[in-house]
């Protein structure tokens, strides 16, 4: 296999379709015999969550699906209360799971409490079957899930320090930038490649650097979202904005690509 043949399918859209697209790759796995529903949380993916309520909505198919189904988020937050609509686990419940009626024991979240052991979140998913699809965006710094630049390729769920930046990025989602917490627990980028398709969204020119170093820089933990790379069913939907450096280095020419 040459390193071309590696390369993701990127498809450029705008977020409005490729939120759309992703929404129908999340509705397929809905329709299989046992869907197993892999969510990240932040920006890049409400819509898509939107999207994917609004076809439930609509889908007898889709409704039974959701019967079936089983939820994984790709990580949590550590130190926030229970009752803080910051947790990962409020945002996926308000964003998608009462949307579609998915029922609470069938949302499962990394725990929170940094004393249960977090590799047994990834016998809960091998329990499930494996993810089906894994959702996925990217951070600025090229991270995935809550993996940041070094996290080893078979790292499985854990306790994790987020970084300077990481935190700047999400502050705001928070009312003050020091409320951010420090840590989280996340799916390992090991746990991550596990799932069957990834479908990883990118959208502004905020992403344009960390994309085009996890296509089309080396494969190496310093860029988490290289491992991308080494799964044989990954999309990747940006727009223009965030392709746009991936987009140059084809104008180019240039031949590592
Ligand atoms: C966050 C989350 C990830 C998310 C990524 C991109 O820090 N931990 O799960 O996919 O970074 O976030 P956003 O879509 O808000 O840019």
């Amino acid at each position: 296999m040459t390193l071309i043949d590696r390369l993701p399918r990127l498809m450029l859209a705008d977020r409005a379709d490729a939120s759309r697209q992703a929404a129908e790759l999340l509705a397929h796995e809905l329709i299989t015999p046992h869907p197993v529903l892999g969510l990240a949380t932040g920006s890049s993916v409400e819509a898509v969550y939107r999207e994917l309520a609004a076809m439930v909505a609509d889908s007898e198919p889709l409704r039974t699906g959701v019967d079936r189904a089983e939820a994984f988020a790709l990580d949590e937050y550590l130190g926030l209360p229970d009752d803080d609509p910051h947790t990962y686990r409020a945002t996926l419940r308000r964003q998608l799971a009462e949307p579609i009626g998915l029922p609470e024991e069938r949302l499962h979240v990394p725990d929170p409490d940094s004393t249960v052991e977090p590799a047994g979140y990834d016998r809960a998913i091998a329990a499930a079957g494996g993810i089906g699809v894994q959702l996925l965006g990217i951070g600025a710094n090229g991270h995935i899930g809550f993996n940041e630049p070094g996290a080893a390729f078979d790292s499985r769920t854990r306790v994790v320090d987020l970084t300077d930046r990481t935190r700047r990025d999400n502050a705001r989602f928070f009312a003050r930038p020091e409320l951010v917490p420090t840590r989280a627990v996340t799916q390992g980028i090991g746990t991550i490649l596990g799932a069957r398709r990834l479908v990883v969204l990118a959208f502004g020119a905020a992403k344009a650097d960390a994309l085009a170093a996890a296509l089309t820089g080396p494969i190496d933990p310093a860029v988490p979202a290289s491992a991308l790379r080494l799964h044989p069913d990954v999309v990747v939907l940006a727009d223009r904005p965030a392709a746009s450096a991936v987009l140059d280095l084809f104008e180019a020419g240039l031949d590592r690509l």
